[in-house]
């Protein structure tokens, strides 16, 4: 039994919690691989809203095991935060949530650095979650790691490390106050007495679950468009939310994957600055985002919203190599009479035949659409594709087309009955 990857196809918030919360009934073990209290992933069940930043969204089936991998930057604190949260709501966490030792700590001088940067330099708009520092402390060689809350020596040293260099930092670049290594390390040593029951000695733990025919999800945050590497550099996160993190954030083979999902909003959202060539600062936009509530689940901003891009998708399955397409949010687009699809960009009149990973050429692209006609009515809630209106399955089958991907999974609504599973026909 090969393990499931369900991947962000845009840039981010495209319904990954509801798909992967649908898929885990299956599963055993579902792990997130990267990113880390950045991501706000949202469930609904009933009427209870589930927000979820660093525990995989599988935590809400109690026979699943999660698992936190080593590519991602976790939060203590945030962490802690979660599990209060989640036990509020009676879901019992005990024994469920594992992290690997390698996972790499986001620590409380992350954050500042985070806030703090975001002022100074070139203005990326972040979540603030200490992200781009602690993936920057992993490179540099500063960072802790969860098996570090294990040797107080170790520990000392390492924050003593990471501190020395932020201090001068502050000093000279920001003009702050230093850390106190004191104060820091206290708090590093109440938060190391907390997590080392969740820490595991054994960083192959999924890999394992995997060769033991355990039915392994994989779940990512954030989107492809905003991998470090090939989104639009620097409007982009820290990881590497495409396929490749599943790998190096999880320490499994290529072999060891079954089935890559895209999780693709039927239109387009996007948080934070960034170069966004179907964006609609107009009425259109204000009606996604009315309609679609695009607020971030984890800061509150309001989304930036535009049509679909299929010139972005594309990029986004050459890069991934999708096997099928969970769409999301199709409801949304049922009270517009025309919709639109991007199919090509034009640069200076000339018609590009590439996604340009430059966000300057991107930022001057204009994009070319197709226009579809609107179904004019509510598929809130539909569960049978059958019963969708003919627009909607050709708004379908043109995503299809183009991207040469399967649909398999079609949302119509943030619960979890409210999905139609496209072979059950
Ligand atoms: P994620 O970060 O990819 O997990 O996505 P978010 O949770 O940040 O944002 C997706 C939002 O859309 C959440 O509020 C979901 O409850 C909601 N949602 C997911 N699927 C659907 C759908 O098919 N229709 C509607 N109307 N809402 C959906
Ligand atoms: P989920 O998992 C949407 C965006 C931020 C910012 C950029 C860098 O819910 O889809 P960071 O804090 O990561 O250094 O911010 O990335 N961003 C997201 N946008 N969904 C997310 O996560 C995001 N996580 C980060 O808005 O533009
Ligand atoms: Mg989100």
């Amino acid at each position: 039994m090969n393990a499931i990857v369900v991947l962000g196809a845009q840039w981010g918030d495209e319904g990954k919690g509801k798909i992967v919360d649908i898929l885990s009934c299956d599963c055993d073990v579902v792990a997130r691989f990267q990113g880390g209290a950045n991501a706000g992933h949202t469930v609904i069940v009933k009427d209870e809203k589930y927000i979820l930043h660093l525990i995989p969204s599988g935590i809400l089936h109690d026979k699943v095991t999660c698992v936190i991998g080593n590519g991602v930057v976790l939060d203590p604190i945030a962490f802690f935060e979660e599990i209060e949260f989640l036990n509020g709501l009676n879901i019992d966490t005990d024994g469920r949530i594992f992290i690997l030792p390698n996972t790499q700590i986001i620590m409380p001088y992350h954050r500042l650095i985070d806030n703090l940067s975001e002022h100074k330099d070139q203005k990326i708009g972040t979540t603030g979650r200490g992200i781009g520092p602690a993936y920057t402390d992993k490179s540099a060689r500063l960072g802790i790691q969860a098996i570090d809350f294990f040797d107080e020596e170790i520990l000392r040293f390492k924050v003593a490390n990471s501190i020395k260099q932020k201090n001068v930092l502050l000093k000279n670049y920001y003009e702050q106050e230093s850390i106190n290594f004191d104060s820091a390390i206290c708090e590093a040593m109440d938060l190391a007495e907390r997590i080392k029951p969740y820490v595991l000695k054994d960083s192959l733990f999924v890999n394992n679950a995997i060769a033991q025919g355990r039915r392994v999800l994989i779940e990512g945050a954030q989107g492809a468009l905003l991998d470090v590497d090939h989104g639009n550099y620097p409007f982009v996160t820290s990881s590497n939310p495409t396929i490749g993190g599943a790998l190096t954030g999880l320490g499994i083979s290529p072999k060891a994957i079954g089935e890559t999902i895209a999780i693709v909003k039927s239109y387009a959202t996007r948080v934070g600055e960034g170069p966004f060539p179907t964006e609609q600062k107009n009425e259109i936009g204000e009606q996604l985002r009315k309609i679609g509530s695009e607020f971030g689940a984890t800061t509150g901003r309001p989304r930036r919203c535009g049509w679909l891009d299929l010139v972005s998708l594309r990029y986004s399955t050459q890069i991934n190599g999708y096997d099928s397409i969970a769409i999301t949010k199709l409801d949304v687009l049922s009270e517009f009479s025309e919709l639109k699809i991007c199919t090509s960009y034009k640069l200076n009149g000339i018609v590009l035949d590439y996604f340009p990973i430059d966000y300057k050429t991107l930022e001057k692209v204009e994009p070319v659409y197709s226009v579809l006609p609107g179904w004019k009515l509510n598929v809130r809630g539909i569960s049978n594709y059958d019963e969708l209106p003919i627009e909607a399955k050709k708004y379908l089958s043109f995503i299809e087309e183009f991207l040469n991907v399967p649909i398999r999974i079609v949302s119509t609504g943030s619960e979890r009955s409210e999905t139609i599973f496209v072979n059950d026909n």
